[in-house]
């Protein structure tokens, strides 16, 4: 092969091809492979600075942490933003906010009827019950709604990602009743931390940033005709409300919190002491499409469409 100076590299990079390819993938790649190009020339990027990124990169897919890389720099907010300003152009509004689903749902969690104990039956932390409705736009209730749940425990892991936790341990799918209604049993959680010597730590401790995130509960909310709603609210109080390390807390899913309620009425979920309460509806979007009501979570949809150009 001939002699190349970098544009003529990025010309054969970007074109050489035996079959069309997927057209879509070409033109991304395209793209991204001359953005970075440019930058490892405009910032002088030394051999030694790209082999270690290519190590972190690899690092990072072995950590399975790619997930928390991309919450961490503001991907999963930018694609809610895009999603907002879609249906902002649409004219499509209200409901509940959307918020990042994080890369720790796991699909399949014990399904019950109208209300459900998260917490296994295991007492640590405060009785934190949420209940609520889940309604359309028009004010009226979703019948067998699906709602899915899943939280952090005290040390802020997720079951089937933290050791300790028995498979699908604060996580829960609840179909509400006829009139739209829901309620759970937990502990209420706090907020957790990026894990710490990890290749995401690694990066984040070089951006001189925390990897804190403030206390939440996430949710995916499904109903046939409706617009399946990702969203999570956030716990009062927390030090990093405002300062949460994937950019995801929104005005509207910050829920407020009555202490000292009395416990008639929730025996079945096991309570016997005052506990802490919070009320919060969900309000759904129609579905303009058969996919926007699917109750797949986004790894889910994407294996769905796999293959697809
Ligand atoms: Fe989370």
């Amino acid at each position: 092969m001939s002699e190349l100076n970098q544009k003529q590299l990025l010309e054969l990079v970007t074109s050489v091809n035996v079959a069309p390819g997927n057209a879509r993938v070409r033109a991304l790649v395209a793209r991204v492979v001359g953005d970075l190009f440019k930058t490892i020339d405009e910032l002088d990027v030394s051999a030694d600075e790209f082999w270690k990124a290519a190590d972190w990169l690899s690092r990072l897919g072995t950590s399975g942490q790619v997930g928390l890389i991309t919450a961490g720099l503001g991907f999963d907010r930018l694609l809610d933003i895009r999603a907002d300003e879609a249906d902002e152009r649409a004219g499509r509004s209200g409901g509940t906010p959307r918020a990042i689903e994080g890369p720790l749902y796991v699909a399949g969690a014990p399904l019950s009827k109208v209300e459900a104990r998260l917490d296994e039956g295991n007492s640590a932390g405060e009785v934190f019950v949420m209940e609520g409705q889940v309604r359309t736009l028009a004010g009226q209730p979703v019948a067998h709604a699906l709602i899915d749940v899943w939280h952090a425990n005290s040390q802020g892991g997720y079951s089937h990602f933290f050791p300790g936790l028995k498979p699908y341990e604060l996580r829960r799918r609840i179909e509400t009743d006829a009139k739209g209604h829901y309620r759970f049993r937990t502990a209420l959680p706090p907020g957790y931390s990026i894990p710490p010597n990890s290749p995401t730590s690694e990066l984040f401790e070089a951006l001189g940033r925390h990897g804190h995130r403030p206390a939440h509960v996430h949710f995916l909310v499904a109903a046939p005709g409706q617009r399946t709603l990702t969203t999570q609210v956030n716990i009062p109080g927390d030090t990093y409300i405002d300062d949460d390390f994937a950019f995801a807390t929104r005005d509207g899913l910050i829920v407020e919190l009555e202490r000292g309620v009395a416990p008639a009425g929730y025996e079945s979920l096991g309570i016997s002491a005052p506990f802490v309460r919070s009320r919060f509806d969900f309000v759904t979007q129609p579905a303009a499409t058969a996919g926007e009501a699917s109750p797949a979570a986004r790894l889910a949809r994407v294996q769905a469409t796999a293959g697809r150009g």
